[in-house]
């Protein structure tokens, strides 16, 4: 344990609604029994519609596994603050406030984006917002370029920049903060990380589930703002990133701005868009997206691959698969280093043979490498790919979920996993065009497949194929 925090009040906006339910309210419970949170905190859950304290209080209880004090704790500290609307004014919000004597106070608003410029407005006229209370952003964070800068505009005007703290949950996932310890904590690799040793990369996060239940948000948003623009723009960044000055907020963002800034425009002819249809998945039938979202016409994407390059000196040449969708036959995510043939093949089938470092990001976390061994016994030499394989579960605890880390940095202070405006914006200006006069005709795929047949001859064209993540599992 390496950091004692002050005491503190949580007030999430939001409470009924499926985030907190399934991520905030697990992650804050795990930090209590793992002793991270101080005895004396409190949490205040709002919302605009009715919830009830005791029914809230239970499930909460249903969370805890092991202590009593927890129990209690949750007892004492946790705040209902029901059919409140910051739109009224956050005069209720004051009043509570008022009676927890926390020095320490975190806004979190776990709402859909419209309601973000209502809550910070609300904090800053009832002056709830301290010099050090940040206001947390859950994604989506707009839904283009135009409508991210107006909300941020509107957000702007109450809260300042370092204390605006917008969230991609990917960052707080273990195995992508590693991805920079792989690179910066090792000599051996990062001399090679650049375009004379490196081929191509490959990112794919393929997921199994599809979209029923969620047709309010997500047929309105589509893989390429729910996860591309965000998600797998992140992790081509530290992938792709140079070594920032340290480790603080700001250093790390401004290299990950750099990124986003060199990568070169999308075209149409380097996307592939997908929605899926009936097909088998796992064995059972699946229904198609349109009837998962009850709306027949749509065309709303559930599958991208896109081909992406980054010009600058580290990088020119090589390109940068991403590949993302709903109902493919596996829910796994794989970042990819294919590293280049040897340049001169001194046993006989080496050309096929390149080296790869397999980054498993989820599930069974961990890094394989891809070495060419002699296979043993006489004769002519005959080399074969080997994994040299580091499974996380071997060497750690149980990995933490993403939102145990963010909550806890938040609480700390430190934004460094959280993303800056400059960044954000940057992202949304290299996806626009996707998602405008370059976005490709959309194409339909067999639910539990690999998504259209494009995005398999999206790498062909160069000479390249998708790595099965279920190959490296
Ligand atoms: C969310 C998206 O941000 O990330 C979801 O809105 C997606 O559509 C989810 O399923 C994936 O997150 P994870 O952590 O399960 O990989």
């Amino acid at each position: 344990m390496d950091l004692q925090l002050e005491p503190f009040v949580i007030v999430i906006f939001g409470a009924s609604g499926d985030l907190c339910k399934r991520k905030l309210m697990p992650a804050l419970i795990k930090l209590a029994e793992q002793g991270w949170l101080p005895d004396r905190y409190a949490l205040v859950v709002t919302s605009r519609r009715p919830i009830e304290d005791e029914k809230f209080k239970a499930n909460l209880f249903s969370m805890v596994t092991t202590s009593a004090k927890i129990l209690a704790q949750i007892t004492d500290n946790v705040h209902v603050l029901a059919d409140f609307d910051p739109s009224q004014g956050a005069k209720p919000l004051a009043d509570l406030l008022a009676r927890i004597d926390h020095k320490r106070r975190l806004f979190y608003a776990a709402t859909p984006p419209d309601q973000f410029a209502v809550i910070a407005e609300a904090l800053g006229n009832c002056s709830l917002l301290l010099d050090d209370s940040p206001l947390v952003l859950e994604k989506p964070l707009g839904h283009s370029l135009s409508s991210y800068r107006s909300i941020n505009n509107a957000v702007s005007k109450h809260v300042s920049e370092n204390l605006i703290y917008r969230i991609d949950h990917y960052l707080g996932k273990e195995t992508v903060q590693n991805l920079l310890c792989l690179r910066f904590a090792n000599l051996i690799f990062e001399s090679l990380w650049n375009r004379s040793y490196i081929d191509h990369v490959q990112i794919t996060v393929a997921e199994q589930e599809g979209c029923a239940g969620r047709a309010g948000y997500y047929d309105k948003a589509g893989t390429m703002r729910d996860m591309v623009q965000n998600h797998l723009a992140q992790l081509l960044c530290l992938t792709a990133m140079e070594q920032p000055l340290n480790y603080d907020a700001d250093a790390v963002r401004d290299e990950k701005l750099k990124v986003l800034r060199c990568l070169s425009k999308l075209k149409r002819e380097d996307i592939v868009i997908g929605q899926y249809g009936q097909g088998l998945v796992n064995g059972d039938k699946a229904t198609s997206y349109r009837d998962d979202v009850d709306n027949s016409a749509s065309s709303t994407e559930t599958f991208a691959a896109l081909k992406v390059g980054i010009n600058n000196w580290r990088w020119a040449g090589v390109p940068f698969y991403l590949r993302t969708g709903k109902r493919l036959p596996t829910r796994e995510s794989i970042i990819v280093v294919r590293f280049k043939s040897v340049p001169y093949a001194l046993f006989s089938g080496l050309s096929e043979l390149n080296n790869q470092i397999v980054i498993r990001l989820q599930p069974n976390e961990g890094v394989k490498l891809q070495v060419n061994n002699k296979l043993p016994g006489p004769g002519n030499v005959r080399v074969e790919p080997h994994q040299l394989n580091l499974n996380f579960s071997d060497v750690g605890n149980v990995m933490p979920d993403a939102y145990e880390r963010l909550l806890l940095d938040a609480l700390r202070g430190n934004a460094t996993l959280y993303m800056r405006d400059d960044e954000v914006e940057a992202s949304w200006q290299w996806i626009e065009p996707a998602l405008t006069t370059e976005r490709p005709a959309l194409e339909q795929y067999p639910a539990g497949t690999w998504g259209p047949d494009n995005a398999q001859i999206l790498l062909a064209a160069t000479g390249h194929r998708w790595v099965n993540p279920q190959i490296y599992s």
